[in-house]
């Protein structure tokens, strides 16, 4: 699978990446990260990829060009689905992710300031993904959220695929429950007495009955 990131600031991405079981997937060559500077797709001197928005207003707008440059040039090389992160947008889910996982090539758009010219959205954006309600200063951490749990559902990413398969999410009503690891008992906290049965069946009725979720 393939990830195209655009950022003014890729070292966030670069040093992200070189860390973790993101890393040895890169290494594995079971995931292809490209990162590219936003800068690197202006044309005039001083690399300006921003400018004051229309109508006035508080804070700078991230100009279409650059995008119309960088979207269309990764594109060349290799269709893709693409993604720009805002803050309004369609919430990420386990099922989004899912499903994004199933893509040959996302290319992954990171705003900055006030957020992106419309034009740039009308025009190239296939999909608009928000991490969450509230408000980053940009999209580099969205697209760090989705580099991670995109290639975490890839086979091979995660060591055994027997552990995403458990994980929260995987399955609709299927959420984390309670670990515990040695030792047994760490200054009189001791751990329920059914993960001691050996009862496989027992073992796994507790964890369904413990699952967590928070109050939705
Ligand atoms: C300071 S924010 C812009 C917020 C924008 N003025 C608004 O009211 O929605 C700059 C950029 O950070 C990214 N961003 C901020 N919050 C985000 C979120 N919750 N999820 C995904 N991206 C986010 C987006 O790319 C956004 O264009």
């Amino acid at each position: 699978m393939n990830f195209s990131i655009v950022s003014i600031f890729p070292e966030m991405i670069n040093n992200f990446i070189a860390l973790g079981l993101v890393s040895k997937a890169v290494e594995k060559k079971l995931i292809n990260i490209k990162v590219y500077d936003l800068r690197d797709f202006t044309t005039d001197k001083h690399r300006k990829v921003d400018d004051k928005p229309f109508g006035g207003g508080a804070g700078m707008v991230m100009k279409p060009e650059p995008f119309f440059n960088a979207i269309n040039y990764i594109k060349k090389k290799m269709r893709g689905r693409v993604i720009l992160f805002s803050a309004y947008a369609e919430l990420l889910t386990q099922k989004k992710v899912k499903e994004l996982s199933n893509e040959d090539h996302l290319i992954l758009i990171c705003g900055r300031y006030e957020g992106v010219d419309q034009r740039v959205i009308d025009e190239l954006v296939d999909e608009e993904i928000s991490i969450g309600d509230y408000v980053l200063m940009g999209g580099e951490v969205a697209a760090e959220v989705v580099l991670e749990s995109v290639s975490r559902m890839i086979y091979g990413v995660v060591g055994n695929p027997e552990s995403v398969k458990t994980d929260s999410f995987f399955y609709d009503n299927q959420f984390g429950f309670p670990q515990y690891t040695q030792p047994r008992d760490y200054k009189g906290l001791k751990i329920p007495e059914v993960l001691l049965s050996g009862n496989h069946k027992n073992i796994a009725e507790w964890r369904k009955k413990n699952q967590k979720r928070r109050k939705i």
